[in-house]
């Protein structure tokens, strides 16, 4: 285990942040902390790096427990936070050798390390601009290199793509995928559930401090009692269809409508090809599927929306 949280409370005057909130980081791992706003996600990470005090709760860092300032174990981390932390005034490189510094990175492996990053991280080209005339998208990318410098056996990022363009979004994502693949420890909070469908080998959902499910997204899909949607675009409206398809195994509901039928069935009851081969006599022109996704799954745990009223 390469970090865990055991029933952490962590309490801000009147809010519960954090409610016996439990997670932990298995090794070689993309884990995605999904919730909305407010959930907890930032707080458990400034609890997991030390960064702030739990109330209560047990903390481990690779393989040991995490007390006290925890030195030589934040070392071991990178973290991306939330906010920016950058210096304005100086250059893309300047940056990365600045945070190497602080992590006592030797200079020539510092050199070698900013040149390797500045090329992953597509800012080769700007290395020698001051990062205050850097783009959104760009200073998140700077900001991860920086968390990298001193190579890091966890990496942890804390929402690094909101309000960045899709060129960057796509860029820090790549490169969570292919840290990964080189072998690094991830964990990845968002509130954009396909993000997380796309880069994390493993989800845990949170809402009010706690943990409300966990497991792969396919897991967490196929937990959900979810119905099946399917809708059948024929030629012409054949209402004989309706009986006929009524007796499908898992079928519940058939909702006619002009020519498109659409049938609700239980999960998983794997009748799609009786279904298609009832309708086949009748002309389909169309099939449209509705796979629960993540958000559905979201949705139906805590009654909200990712983030609310958020566009993106
Ligand atoms: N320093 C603080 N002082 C008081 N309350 C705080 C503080 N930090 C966080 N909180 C509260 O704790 C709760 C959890 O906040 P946190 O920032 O961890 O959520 P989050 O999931 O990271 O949200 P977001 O998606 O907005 O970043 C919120 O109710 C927040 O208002
Ligand atoms: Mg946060």
């Amino acid at each position: 285990m390469v970090a865990s949280m055991t029933d952490v409370v962590k309490r801000y005057k009147n809010t519960v942040a954090l409610d016996h909130f439990s997670m932990s980081v298995k090794k070689g791992e993309v884990l995605g902390l999904l919730g909305p706003n407010g959930a907890g996600k930032s707080t458990a990470i400034r609890v997991l790096c030390r960064l702030t005090d739990a109330d209560a709760g047990q903390i481990s860092l690779f393989g040991a427990p995490a007390k006290g300032q925890a030195l030589a174990q934040k070392r071991r981390i990178g973290l991306v936070p939330q906010d920016l932390a950058l210096y304005e005034s100086l250059s893309a490189r300047e940056n990365l050798h600045y945070f190497g510094r602080l992590y006592d990175v030797p200079p020539p492996r510092r050199r070698e390390r900013a040149e390797e990053l500045l090329e992953l991280l597509g800012l080769a080209d700007v290395a020698k601009k001051a990062c205050k005339k850097f783009s959104g998208g760009m200073k998140r990318r700077l900001n991860i290199g920086c968390a990298l410098m001193h190579a890091p056996e966890l990496l942890i990022l804390d929402e690094p793509t909101v309000g960045v363009d899709p060129q960057s979004r796509n860029h820090i994502l790549e490169f969570v995928e292919r840290s990964a693949r080189d072998g690094m420890t991830v964990l990845y909070t968002s509130h954009y559930m396909e993000e997380v469908e796309r880069i994390a080998t493993r989800v845990v959902i949170m809402d009010a401090g706690r943990v409300i499910a966990g497991g792969t997204s396919e897991e967490l899909t196929r937990q959900m009692l979810f119905e099946d949607t399917l809708t059948v675009e024929l030629k012409a409206p054949a209402p004989a269809l309706t009986d006929s398809l009524k007796a499908v195994q898992g079928v519940r509901q058939i909702t006619p409508e002009g020519r498109n039928l659409t049938v609700t069935s239980d999960a998983n009851a794997f009748n799609l090809s009786r279904i298609l081969e009832l309708c086949m006599p009748f002309g389909v022109t169309g099939v449209y599927s509705h796979k629960p996704t993540l958000e559905d799954v979201f949705l139906s745990l805590t009654g909200k929306k990712l983030r609310d009223g958020e566009e993106r």
